[in-house]
Parts: C-alpha cells; sequence; structure tokens
C-alpha cells in the first residue's frame, strides 16, 4: 500500500467513530425547561442555550424556573475601594475612576503639606514634592527667612553706635555709614559759615549756641560718597 491510501483508511475510520449521531433535535428539545432550550450537535451532544440573556453589559438575566420570565438586573459595579468611582458601561461593563482618596488623584489635586515653607506639587510619577520656598526678596535691607506663615523679611538695623556716621540700608548693597564730623565745635553767626565743602552733609547754624550743626544728607535712600549722592549700581 502507498502512504496515500493508508492514511486515507485512517482518517476515514475516526470519521466515521465521529460521525456517528450523538443526538437528534427532537430528543434534545425534550430536555426544554423554562429557562433553557436544547438543541443538538452531531459532534458535541446535546447543548443549551439560556432564554434569558443580558440586554446590554450592565445587566444580567434571571430565569424564573415556573413561569421561564426573564428578569434583568443592574450589575453591582461596587468594587468596594472607596478611593474609586464605580461606573456601568452598556457595551463594556463596570469600570472604576480614581476619585479624591486615590493616591494618585490627591497627588494630583493636594499636595499641600499645610507647610508655608515649602512648594508644593505633584511630579510626573504623582508623587508629591515639596520644595524649599524662595523666599529671597532681593532687599539688602531685610534679612530673609521662613516661619510658620510664610515668608519673613526683617529688616536689618544699620545702627553702628558711632554718633559721627549717619546710618542708612540700601535695597541694593545694605548699611552704609556716612561720617558726619560731629565731633568739631565750629563757631558761628550764619548759616553760611558752617560750609565745609562737603556735599555729604546738611548744615545749619545754631543762633543760641553759635555751633553749627551737621547731619548727613539724605540721598533718597542712595549712599553719599566723595561728595555725591549715589544712584545705580556701584562696583568696587
Ligand atoms: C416566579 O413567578 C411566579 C408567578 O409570577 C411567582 O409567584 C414567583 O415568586 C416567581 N419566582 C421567583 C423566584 O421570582
Ligand atoms: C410572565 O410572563 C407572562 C407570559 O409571558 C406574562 O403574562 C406575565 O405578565 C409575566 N410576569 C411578569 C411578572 O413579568
Ligand atoms: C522696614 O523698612 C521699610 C523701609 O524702610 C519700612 O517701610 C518698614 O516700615 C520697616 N518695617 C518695620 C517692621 O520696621
Amino acid at each position: 500500500m502507498n502512504k496515500l491510501l493508508v492514511l486515507t483508511i485512517i482518517f476515514s475510520i475516526i470519521s466515521f467513530s465521529n460521525g456517528a449521531p450523538k443526538c437528534t433535535s427532537s430528543s434534545c428539545a425534550s430536555l426544554n425547561t423554562k429557562c433553557t432550550n436544547y438543541y443538538c450537535n452531531s459532534q458535541a451532544g446535546c447543548y443549551g442555550i439560556e432564554k434569558c440573556q443580558p440586554i446590554d453589559a450592565c445587566h444580567y438575566p434571571t430565569c424564573n424556573s415556573t413561569t421561564g420570565n426573564c428578569t434583568q438586573h443592574q450589575m453591582n459595579c461596587d468594587d468596594g475601594n472607596p478611593c474609586t468611582d464605580d461606573f456601568c458601561n452598556v457595551g463594556y461593563g463596570c469600570y472604576s475612576v480614581g476619585n479624591d482618596c486615590d493616591p494618585a488623584v490627591i497627588c494630583q489635586k493636594n499636595c499641600n503639606d499645610g507647610n508655608p515653607c515649602t512648594d508644593d506639587y505633584c511630579d510626573y510619577y504623582n508623587t508629591c514634592q515639596h520644595s524649599l520656598t524662595n523666599c529671597i526678596d532681593h532687599d539688602e535691607c531685610t534679612l530673609d527667612s521662613c516661619g510658620p506663615n510664610g515668608c519673613i523679611f526683617t529688616n536689618i538695623s544699620c545702627n553702628d553706635n558711632d554718633p559721627c556716621t549717619a546710618d542708612y540700608c540700601s535695597n541694593l548693597y545694605g548699611c552704609y555709614h556716612q561720617p558726619i564730623e560731629c565731633s568739631i565745635k565750629v563757631p558761628c553767626t550764619t548759616t553760611s559759615a558752617c560750609n565745609r565743602n562737603n556735599l555729604c552733609e546738611d548744615y545749619t547754624c545754631d543762633l543760641s549756641t553759635h555751633t553749627c550743626k551737621y547731619t548727613a544728607k539724605y540721598c533718597g535712600g542712595w549712599p553719599c560718597i566723595n561728595n555725591q549722592c549715589m544712584t545705580g549700581y556701584i562696583t568696587n
């Protein structure tokens, strides 16, 4: 015998044994209940199909075995997780989305750590980040720090306790001390007699004591250096 003939014989033996009918439609129909109809498949035998089918992915049916009536029940989509809100879509059934207690959502909505000295934000990995708040005010006349109510800018004191200097603060470069020649009592009868050609001081003659009084010239917050009020940047 050639190989093809052997294969053909084996194949027909198999199909003969499988082809033997296991059921008829009427033998299967005799199994019918109010809720299930049975049909015959010559290969597999009788199989049942439930009469009650879900109307969509959000319902499941029950069948009354006495009447055969179908009742559709809403799917319970509650996943028991308080951090998700649960919904049903008639096409694909239950689904959940994170809500306000979902750690990821908390991060997106609320990274506030209650610390006014940190800047709070949610990073790419849904992790809260707290970077130190930048309290720098670029004012050289304040000390910059952070406290329970946020940034604190404390005025510095420029007082050098030297009665012969006038003490000022420049927002750009901090304290400066302007010399006033206070130790020399210059006698005078007129104010002009007090002029020492120092353009960084103001002067007046106190007529009750006939003594010059000198005060540092106020330059609107800028230092007075080398006979002139400074403005803008000073480089050393
Ligand atoms: C089935 O239907 C009958 C008649 O309506 C009713 O009396 C019975 O309670 C129902 N059974 C169930 C399980 O719902
Ligand atoms: C059950 O089915 C019968 C016949 O189809 C119908 O008359 C009856 O109203 C149904 N009962 C319910 C509760 O749906
Ligand atoms: C700090 O200095 C500024 C500018 O001189 C002034 O306006 C303000 O009142 C000062 N604040 C305090 C608390 O002294």
